[in-house]
């Protein structure tokens, strides 16, 4: 465990794995038994079964990148909440590539892909447990990748050593999202500027006002991409007529 000083609460306990299936199935399965501090971060070296969204998986060589998890104890967020905590996440998560690259194009993938010139650089897989219909644990897991220069089998994925062309210290980007992750969480509860939020989300938003393919169930769906709206549904044009889906109503094709 280890302490850390740019941030209030978030990672100030922080657990380093060797080696987990994945650091989002450690929190969970293990609730009960770990430190009970709001913002505990579990971080591993290597995961043997990361996942993503939509029982996908996240593959991220040993060592190289970050695969970490911030757990959150809300007091008084409500499942509303979330469509705003997904964005204020992505948001966080961009805001510190781009801080870092600041010459290049990085954007978010809707619902909470991060890329970076066209490729994926991170992923977010953020689960929520409920009490009295209240959120009581928000756990946050972030992949992002670093320093990997290859990508076997996977060419829609990059790091930000790739585009840089040097490599960066873990550690270090690690404090910067971790600064950014809590100003994200105390943005959110503090139910203010729920429109900045969106209004920042869809300025970042991968291909807005272009065509682009989607699987919708059985249908293909060719249409231009409007923007997200305040429930996170992404809004379609498609010949003239907009259509809002939700979250797993859509599968990007390339
Ligand atoms: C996605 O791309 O759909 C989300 C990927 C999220 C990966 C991170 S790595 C740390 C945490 N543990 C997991 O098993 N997944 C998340």
């Amino acid at each position: 465990m280890t302490t850390r000083n740019n941030t209030v609460f978030t990672g100030k306990v922080l657990i380093r794995l060797r080696e987990v299936d994945s650091t989002n199935t450690w929190i969970r399965d293990n609730r009960e038994g770990i430190p009970a501090d709001h913002g505990l971060v579990v971080i591993a070296d290597h995961q043997t079964g990361g996942r993503g969204r939509q029982q996908k998986k996240w593959v991220s060589a040993p060592g190289l990148n970050l695969t970490f998890s911030v757990r959150y104890l809300p007091r008084s967020l409500m499942p509303a909440d979330l469509v705003s905590y997904n964005m204020a996440v992505a948001l966080a998560v961009h805001d510190t590539v781009s801080d870092l690259l600041p010459a290049e194009k990085v954007e978010v993938k809707w619902p909470n892909d991060i890329y970076l010139n066209g490729k994926k650089v991170a992923g977010i897989l953020i689960e929520s447990g409920l009490r009295d219909n209240r959120i009581d644990q928000l756990v946050t897991g972030i992949g992002l990748n670093v320093n990997q220069t290859d990508f076997p089998g996977l060419p829609d994925a990059v790091s930000m050593q790739q585009v840089a062309g040097s490599s960066f210290v873990p550690e270090e980007v690690l404090e910067t999202l971790l600064v950014a992750l809590e100003q994200a969480y105390l943005l959110v509860e503090s139910g203010r500027n729920r429109t900045g939020i969106l209004n920042r989300y869809n300025e970042h938003l991968y291909r807005r006002g272009e065509l682009q393919e989607f699987l919708a169930g059985e249908r293909t769906v060719r249409a231009y991409i409007d923007g997200v709206d305040a429930n996170g549904h992404l809004v379609l044009r498609e010949r003239g007529e907009k259509k809002s889906f939700a979250m797993g109503e859509l599968v990007w094709i390339k």
